[in-house]
């Protein structure tokens, strides 16, 4: 099974972006993770289009792309057009979910679903056959550093076992919260990619860090 890793620059250093791309590039990470947040959506704001614009130019990885954003339906082009690779709306955030999934896709790139730790995951099952990717937050979604929702475990499974159902080429995705112990938890029941921010860029050796976190 896959075992993916994508670095959140949430936790990197915004004075010198590019020498934490540059880590990013040179390291075992598979994609760069870019978190979005409006201030609306979510308590707290983070960067937006331009920012991944230049993110974009140097990265020699993937950017997915997750959208802690209000109506995301408005930003969808721009952020297509910015670089991303994917991009993932949260289920919370869309009252026309199929179309939304849709309009990302008709832009020629990957359209993903998060889930925040209330939602549960049978919510998703009409969805599943158009998706690339559920993203399942173990934290509630608006700053890095939180505490791990073990509950989360519970949702991979039942989600491993949807997906194996519906669309068994879907990813499940896990952020938050993610370090040796609860990444191999998490490996373990079913997930394939692992968002990870403070625990790599506090880390010593933030590039030994991630090619460990794809061994557990
Ligand atoms: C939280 C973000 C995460 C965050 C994870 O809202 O979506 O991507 O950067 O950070 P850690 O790994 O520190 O929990
Ligand atoms: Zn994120």
């Amino acid at each position: 099974m896959k075992r993916l890793i994508a670095p959140s620059l949430l936790a990197a250093n915004f004075n010198n972006l590019a020498a934490d791309i540059e880590m990013i590039n040179h390291s075992d990470a598979d994609w760069i993770h870019c978190d979005i947040m409006d201030g609306v959506f979510v308590p707290n704001i983070s960067f937006g289009i331009p920012v991944v614009e230049h993110i974009s130019r140097i990265a020699a990885k993937p950017l997915d792309v997750h959208l802690m954003i209000s109506d995301p339906d408005r930003f969808i082009v721009p952020f297509a057009r910015a670089g991303a690779s994917n991009l993932t709306v949260h289920w919370e955030t869309c009252p026309h979910l199929h179309r939304t999934i849709g309009l990302i896709k008709d832009q020629g790139i990957t359209a993903s679903i998060c889930l925040n730790p209330h939602t549960p995951v049978h919510l998703l099952e009409h969805m599943l056959p158009d998706l690339h990717m559920v993203l399942l937050m173990s934290v509630n979604p608006g700053f890095g550093g939180q505490k791990f929702i073990e509950e989360t475990l519970v949702k991979v499974e039942i989600l491993h076992e949807m997906i194996l159902r519906k669309n068994p080429a879907c990813l499940i995705e896990v952020d938050g919260g993610v370090n040796f112990e609860t990444g191999r938890r998490l490996f373990d029941a079913g997930a394939h990619v692992l968002v990870v921010g403070s625990f790599v860029f506090t880390s010593e050796n933030p590039a030994e860090t991630i090619s460990l976190l794809k061994k557990i």
